[in-house]
């Protein structure tokens, strides 16, 4: 990636991949990891009233699926939950948010496994998003890029919008 642009103007360093596992370093037992998770889906934004955890084995891999009832995700949300510090929740209905610096899913998620897939549903729309060190590494990926495919429209209408690098 180059550090200046042709002007000599600095240009924004994007993350490192590895950065994704530096961060989780900052959960030192795995329930701190959960409880992030868990206060998303528990903020007024998602509004769930369930959460689920399963473990079930893919492919020979042990996997997670934690799994809400909320409000799910736009593509502009997804592409927000799965960048760094975008969080914008506000407090509704006298519900304050837990969320402030939009790092929590990311550190808890990469804290459980190597690789999230976040599938949503929501009123208007589909979404598939990835966060993934395994996919970066075998890209060999110099800056953290998270593919996203959203379905948007009606139920009887849906067609691809986005397929999307960060
Ligand atoms: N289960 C979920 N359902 C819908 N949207 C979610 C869910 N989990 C996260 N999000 C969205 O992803 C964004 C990023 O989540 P993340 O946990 O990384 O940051 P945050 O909750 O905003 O702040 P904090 O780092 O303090 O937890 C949230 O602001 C929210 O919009
Ligand atoms: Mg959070």
């Amino acid at each position: 990636c180059p550090r200046t642009t042709r002007r000599g103007r600095p240009s924004p360093r994007p993350l490192c991949p590895k950065f994704l596992h530096t961060n989780s370093t900052s959960h030192t037992w795995p329930f701190s990891a959960i409880a992030e998770l868990i206060d998303n889906a528990y903020d007024p934004d998602v509004n769930a009233s369930h959460f689920w955890i399963d473990k079930t084995v893919i492919q020979g891999h042990d996997c997670l699926i934690l799994r809400d009832n909320g409000n799910g995700l736009t593509h502009e949300s997804m592409h927000k939950m799965l960048s760094f510090g975008y969080s914008d929740k506000t407090t509704l209905k006298g519900k304050e948010p837990i969320g402030i610096y939009g790092n929590g899913f990311k550190s808890g998620s990469m804290r459980l496994g190597s690789d999230a897939i976040v599938f949503s549903k929501s009123r208007n729309a589909r979404c598939v998003g990835l966060l993934s060190q395994t996919y970066l590494e075998k890209i060999k990926a110099e800056q953290i890029i998270v593919p996203i495919v959203c379905f948007e429209g009606g139920n009887n209408n849906n067609h691809i919008l986005y397929m999307l690098d960060q």
